[in-house]
């Protein structure tokens, strides 16, 4: 059995420990989001990515959702300085990329640009809107990038949860060896409520095994905490899903809720990590009502199969339908909205930041026990 091909062709690894950068003398600061950004590119998850973009990949992924070289790639991968440390920077050189006095990798400067943000938000996030998590994200940060290909040369260190990081390499190794020929990914940032376990379960009726992805990079600050998501999602495995049918690890990637454009990404993403399959569902890494239900689902028509490499799987919005007693969707019931138990995220937020519990046709009872538990302290 062989796993499915990285994007691009190879499985990108530009991670080297004992690289020696005692000779290096300039550094740059890196923010959260360019520290996971470094460790992605260097694991492989970001194949075929080998560095941060030069400006002829950024405008070729901006503009067309493709790397230079006509590769599938909707999400640009930048690292942006301020005007004052690009003056200090020589091209061909290398630079340290440190963060709290950490050195975690090292560049070789190619090149130094100065995007058009305006652009890059009306391309990637369809709007220039700064109550637009993503877009306030992207105008908050420096205005230079700095391109050149990079090497992780230090391991990021996690206090909890360490067992459930791995690299593409290894989860692509654990699917091997459990015989899974075909594995549907799954990208989260929110606890799994039944809705997410429906698709799920769907999903895994037709392949031979879920991986459950969720996201736990920087998040926006009413998201639910990831060590929080981490212990509702074990809890619901152990007690809802078949132990040798899905596998937990997480995506240490910050958010872009750049809905249509980060389903692309994201299912690119999920190919490196050994995926065949992905799940693409209602408003996917959506905020607000910046996108159409389901623009996240269209936008894949912009590819052919071939291309993209891995099958994306579309569900529709689905809910616990009363009347016909078991999760639906609108593609399935014939029921009205009266029926439907439906709560917004916003809602349910609410509900167990006040210790309320949602229904148990919304979410299973020790999920919801472990989010109150877990938002409680939070609030503390
Ligand atoms: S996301 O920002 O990570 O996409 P979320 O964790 O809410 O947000 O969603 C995870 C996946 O489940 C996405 O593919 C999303 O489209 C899908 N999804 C979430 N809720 C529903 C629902 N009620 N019906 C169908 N799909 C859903």
């Amino acid at each position: 059995m062989t796993t499915i091909q990285a994007h691009g062709g190879k499985l990108i690894n530009l991670i080297n420990e004992s690289y020696d950068f005692s000779h290096i003398v300039k550094e740059i600061e890196l923010d959260d989001f360019a520290l996971s950004d470094l460790e992605l590119i260097a694991n492989g998850a970001f194949s075929p990515l080998t560095g941060f973009m030069n400006q002829a990949d950024y405008q070729s992924v901006v503009e067309k959702m493709r790397l230079a070289d006509g590769t599938v790639w909707s999400i640009p991968i930048t690292l942006p300085v301020t005007k004052e440390k690009s003056a200090e920077l020589i091209i061909g050189e290398q630079v340290k990329l440190v963060k709290d006095g950490s050195v975690y990798g090292v560049i070789e400067v190619t090149e130094i640009y100065e995007p058009n943000k305006e652009v890059e938000a009306e391309n990637v996030y369809r709007t220039k809107d700064l109550a637009h998590p993503g877009v306030a994200k992207l105008f908050s940060r420096p205005n230079i990038y700095v391109a050149g290909s990079i090497t992780l040369v230090k391991r990021i260190e996690r206090d909890r949860f360490k067992e459930f990081y791995l690299d593409p390499v290894e989860t692509r190794e654990i699917f091997h060896q459990k015989g899974w020929a075909t594995v549907v990914g799954f990208q989260t940032r929110n606890p799994v409520h039944r809705a997410h376990e429906y698709i799920q379960k769907s999903a895994l009726e037709i392949v031979d095994g879920l991986f459950l992805n969720p996201l736990v990079g920087e998040t926006k600050s009413d998201d639910i905490p990831a060590d929080v998501r981490m212990e509702s999602y074990q809890v619901l495995l152990k007690n809802y899903y078949p132990e040798n049918r899905v596998f937990l690890g997480v995506f240490p990637a910050a958010m872009r809720y750049a809905g249509p454009r980060e389903a692309i990404f994201h299912a690119m993403v999920r190919k490196n990590y050994g995926c065949t399959h992905f799940i693409v569902g209602r408003d996917h890494a959506g905020v607000g009502d910046y996108y159409g239900t389901y623009d996240a689902q269209l936008i894949f028509k912009n590819f052919t199969q071939e291309e993209l490499g891995i099958l994306p799987l579309f569900f529709e919005h689905s809910f616990y339908c009363k009347a016909c007693g078991n999760m639906a969707s609108t593609k399935t019931c014939p029921h009205g909205k009266e029926d439907h138990v439906i709560l917004s995220g916003t809602k349910v937020r609410e509900m167990l930041s006040n210790g309320q519990t949602p229904p148990p046709e919304f979410s299973r009872k020790e999920v919801v026990e472990v989010l109150i538990r877990g938002m409680s302290k939070v609030h503390a």
